[in-house]
């Protein structure tokens, strides 16, 4: 049985990292190690019905670990997974440090699990919170009708920047809700008033074109990942990737509304039995009329959830070869701790 350290034990997702582990009764060799920065050096957290000590990360921290799961920024990521690797360790990493090198796989579980045979570095990266939710149905409609386009825009919870990006919702949200006729007639200078944190704007009761930070072409590195990481999962190098990264007053759940476009016609009723049976996901999609019951994918339904919501499955209004369809999935589940457990099982196979 490996010996497994998870580095950012502490965080958002080092917490669901430890919480999956337990519960997914993956095999484990002893407790495993967790890491955090000196700041949280002897804290004790639970696990497995008893307690286990932070330790700092230093570069000595990998003796005897076999599996080492990273979620502790990309800084953390780029300094210390070679170290882990180094001494031994197979390393799935979080973070974006590695994830379009050419020499590291960069893996959604239910997508491309093939890929994590060819780790010449000792590292897997783990995809993106937001292209990963898209992954999982985009494969299957991949497969069966050859994607060569998307315009992908997304609506992604404040809690995919970490503990201040919920910390800031609940905050403003609370101090807003206090003079709500302000938020109809003023809401230029309510907006001026909050001081940005987590974010450029204020996110309480806000939509924010904004995720991540801007790069010299217009867009996002945040958009940018949706480009590039979902050519390299798909395996398409030619994929033409529209993206709009859109920040919403959301704690967890990220959706995605995207128009697919395809080499070959798609029909509303090809696609169901396309995404049918496909792991990872489960579809609700019902218009309420007729005999049809009322059912659509929200961020809210899907936080806690392991599997991607799919739903509003619509032919194009103008193109044949064109899909529209709208994904929540949990950015802290399959976004993001879910899929590196998934990977880290994987591993014990491969
Ligand atoms: P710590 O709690 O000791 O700061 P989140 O994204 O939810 O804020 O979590 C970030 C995680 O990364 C936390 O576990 C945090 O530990 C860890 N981390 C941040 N900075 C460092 C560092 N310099 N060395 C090790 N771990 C770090």
């Amino acid at each position: 049985m490996p010996k497994v350290a998870v580095v950012g034990a502490t965080g958002a997702v080092g917490r669901e990292l430890r919480r999956l582990l337990e519960a997914r009764s993956f095999p484990l060799d002893g407790e495993p190690v967790l890491l955090a920065s000196a700041r949280s050096a002897g804290t004790k957290l639970p696990f497995a019905g008893g307690e286990v000590e932070v330790r700092e990360l230093t570069k000595d921290a990998f003796a005897g670990v076999d599996i080492a799961l990273f979620s502790a920024g990309g800084g953390r990521s780029l300094e210390f997974a070679p170290i882990a690797a180094a001494a031994g360790a197979t390393v799935v990493d979080n973070s974006s440090a590695f994830r379009m090198d050419p020499e590291v796989p960069l893996v959604v579980a239910e997508v491309n699990p093939h890929a994590i045979r060819n780790r010449p570095k000792g590292i897997v990266a783990n995809p993106n919170c937001t292209t990963m939710v898209l992954m999982v149905p985009a494969k299957p409609l991949a497969d069966a009708f050859g994607l060569v386009s998307m315009v992908a825009t997304s609506y992604q919870a404040a809690g995919g920047a970490g503990m201040t990006g919920i910390e800031a919702l609940i905050d403003q949200t609370r101090k807003l809700v206090e003079d709500p006729d302000r938020l109809r007639t003023d809401g230029r200078a309510v907006e001026s008033e909050i001081v940005p944190e987590a974010f450029s704007k204020a996110i309480a009761f806000n939509v924010l074109a904004h995720c991540g930070s801007f790069l010299d072409n217009r867009y996002t590195d945040e958009e940018m990942k949706l480009v590039h990481e979902s050519r390299k999962i798909l395996e398409l190098p030619d994929l033409i990737v529209s993206p709009t990264c859109v920040r919403v007053p959301v704690l967890v759940g990220h959706s995605i509304n995207a128009r697919m476009t395809f080499s070959r016609p798609v029909t509303r009723e090809a696609a169901m039995a396309a995404l049918e049976g496909f792991p990872g996901m489960i579809i609700e999609d019902g218009t309420g009329l007729g005999d049809e019951t009322l059912a659509y994918p929200t961020p809210l339904a899907s936080a806690g959830v392991d599997e991607v919501l799919v739903g509003r499955i619509r032919e194009d209004l103008g193109d044949p070869n064109s899909l529209n369809l709208f994904v929540a999935g949990d950015n802290l589940l399959k976004g993001a701790a879910l899929n590196t457990v998934q990977l880290a099982e994987l591993l014990l196979d491969a």
